[in-house]
């Protein structure tokens, strides 16, 4: 289920949702030579004080299912004014997360953890990065926090 920003946002920051595709809830144990050693409750709450520190509320949500990352997209519509999502294996299968997140109205960062261009030929193509504002790669899980500070500097 989807968290609604109103139940979390009590005061008027900014809310910010960052988006997980299938298999990162496996971050930490899931090829860690290429994805890092960090578990996604890790990552996350590093993302949480980083959020804090920028004055923006985050929210996470991670799905192994595309039609549940869909409708994060859309409720993300009505409640965020940003949001970063790495779409995992569906970056380079799914026109639908594409076609959801060029719906999505507000400043956007794709991010992956692995350089996507270093690897095999079928991770070389995003369906979603030309429906977002910026793409990270490469850069680990810095990559959510340097797509956090664009986010807070462009709201
Ligand atoms: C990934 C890269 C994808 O190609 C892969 O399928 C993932 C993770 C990354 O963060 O590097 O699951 O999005």
């Amino acid at each position: 289920m989807v968290v609604s920003a109103k139940s979390q946002n009590k005061t008027p920051k900014p809310f910010i949702r960052i988006i997980h595709g299938p298999n990162l809830n496996l971050l930490g144990q899931r090829e860690p030579e290429t994805y890092g050693y960090q578990t996604l409750d890790e990552v996350n709450h590093l993302l949480t004080m980083r959020g804090e520190t920028l004055g923006l509320t985050v929210a996470f949500f991670q799905s192994n299912h595309e039609g549940e990352l869909i409708d994060a997209i859309q409720q993300s519509i009505q409640d965020t004014e940003g949001l970063i999502i790495n779409p995992a294996g569906l970056t380079h299968t799914s026109v639908a997360l594409g076609d959801a997140m060029a719906v999505y109205p507000h400043p956007s960062v794709e991010v992956h953890l692995s350089n996507i261009y270093a690897r095999e030929v079928f991770r070389h193509h995003s369906y979603v990065s030309s429906h977002v504002t910026g793409v990270l790669c490469g850069l680990g899980a810095q990559g959510y926090s340097m797509a956090l500070n664009f986010l807070a500097e462009k709201i």
